[in-house]
């Protein structure tokens, strides 16, 4: 509402299985952080037999992109249902079209940008040996969601990289290793 500070908003970005979840939630639990997964609002979507819920399990089992104006208004019910001004956005934009949408929709663009940088194979490896039954975890749809990656979602991550906002991560080793590249960043920001 509209006496509160405005959040500090971080978009965290990668490919599927760049480890985006598990980072952001040891962010989370580290800085105190709001942990949004658009993929897991999604899916909750689904569950919960929403309005666009049916639609979504469609695209979802696709591999494909859901349309923008579903993603960003389930994104900002949740940031303007919380008092936690520190947000993490996980998955999100995933192409122009929802970036443009989010910018104009709440109105402002990220404060900062995480890219998790992994090599393909690693993650195919990881999304193959995930053992909680993911839908879309299977080959065929993690070739699509690759693909969907590499055409859509890297322009955005060269379009924030051309406004200065992007820090790259490379995105191997173990989980603790990534977190130790990823907390400086965290660290160095005034967050009180
Ligand atoms: P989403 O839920 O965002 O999935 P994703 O981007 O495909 O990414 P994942 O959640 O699979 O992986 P992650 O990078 O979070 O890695 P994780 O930490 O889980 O999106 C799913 C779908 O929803 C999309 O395909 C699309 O259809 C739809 N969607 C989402 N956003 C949308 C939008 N804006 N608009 C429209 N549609 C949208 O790690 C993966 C695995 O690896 C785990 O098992 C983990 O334990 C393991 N792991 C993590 N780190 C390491 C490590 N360092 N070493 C070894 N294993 C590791």
């Amino acid at each position: 509402s509209s006496n509160r500070v405005r959040p500090l908003l971080t978009f965290v970005l990668g490919g599927p299985g760049s480890g985006k979840g598990t980072q952001c939630a040891k962010i989370a639990e580290t800085f105190g952080f709001l942990h949004l997964s658009a993929g897991e609002l999604l899916r909750k979507e689904i569950l919960s037999g929403g309005e666009n819920g049916s639609l979504i399990l469609d695209i979802i089992k696709e591999g494909k992109i859901v349309p923008s104006e579903i993603t960003v208004n389930l994104i900002l019910r949740e940031i303007e249902l919380t008092e936690n001004r520190k947000v993490l956005i996980d998955g999100f934009p995933r192409t122009d079209e929802n970036r443009i949408a989010f910018e104009r929709i709440v109105g402002v663009g990220p404060d900062l940008v995480i890219f998790f940088d992994c090599p393909e194979e690693e993650m195919v490896k990881r999304l193959l040996s995930r053992n909680q039954g993911r839908i879309d975890d299977n080959i065929e749809t993690i070739k699509k969601r690759l693909e969907i990656f590499d055409k859509l979602n890297l322009p955005v991550i060269n379009y924030y990289s051309s406004k200065g906002k992007v820090h790259k991560i490379k995105a191997v080793g173990t989980t603790e290793e990534i977190f130790e590249k990823v907390n400086p960043i965290f660290a160095s920001l005034s967050l009180n």
